[in-house]
């Protein structure tokens, strides 16, 4: 090779191997971070009663933050007439849930998509819906209670800490807890 064209070369490889380095740090972003939580499924009765507590109509639109095989959001339209997404960090849930909105007819008001619920716009959501752990529904508090007074939350299982739930209902070994967002929460939420 020419002398003349060696730094040249040089150049080109090394912008080549930046631009993949930052490619590969990008895709590390999206598809590296783990779940905060390994999949369980909520039972279908518990299921009906979380979005029977939330009181859930067609005029709702369900957020299902970690939503599995995509039952609680697939219900919230199939039964209650719901508008409904459901956010997951495995892609392998998302597909699954895709496939299963798609099997019971409800594509037109339901869906799902991959991200981290920790990054989530929540502000369009009139219904909340949890099934994660203690601490995941903590980190999440301060946020739920800056929604819009009326949303209501409930959580299969696990509580709010010092945030006392409207309404606690036993299903077999299962706890669903609800609350509503009221007016000035937003303020004294740290
Ligand atoms: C216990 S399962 C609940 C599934 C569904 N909501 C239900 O009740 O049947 C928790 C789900 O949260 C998902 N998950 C864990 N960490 C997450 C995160 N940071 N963002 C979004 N989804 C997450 C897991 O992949 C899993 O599907």
């Amino acid at each position: 090779m020419a002398t003349v064209l060696r730094p040249l070369v040089a150049l080109l490889v090394l912008l080549l191997t930046v631009d993949l380095r930052d490619a590969a740090a990008q895709a590390a972003n999206t598809t590296e971070r783990k779940p905060d939580v390994v999949y369980v499924p909520t039972p279908q009765p518990v299921v009906e009663k979380m979005l029977e507590m939330a009181r859930v109509t067609d005029s709702d639109i369900v957020y299902d933050l970690g939503s599995g095989d995509g039952r609680i959001p697939i219900t919230a339209a199939k039964k209650h007439g719901a508008r409904a997404l459901g956010i997951d960090i495995d892609p392998k849930r998302v597909d699954e849930a895709n496939r299963n909105a798609k099997r019971a007819g409800v594509t037109d008001k339901v869906s799902f998509v991959r991200g981290d619920l920790f990054q989530t716009d929540l502000s369009e959501a009139t219904v909340i819906t949890l099934y994660l752990l203690p601490n995941l529904n903590l980190k999440l508090k301060p946020v739920l209670q800056q929604l819009k007074p009326g949303t209501r939350i409930v959580s299969h299982n696990f509580s709010m800490g010092d945030w006392p739930p409207d309404q606690t209902v036993r299903v077999g070994s299962s706890v669903v807890y609800l609350w509503t967002v009221r007016e000035g929460m937003a303020s004294t939420a740290p």
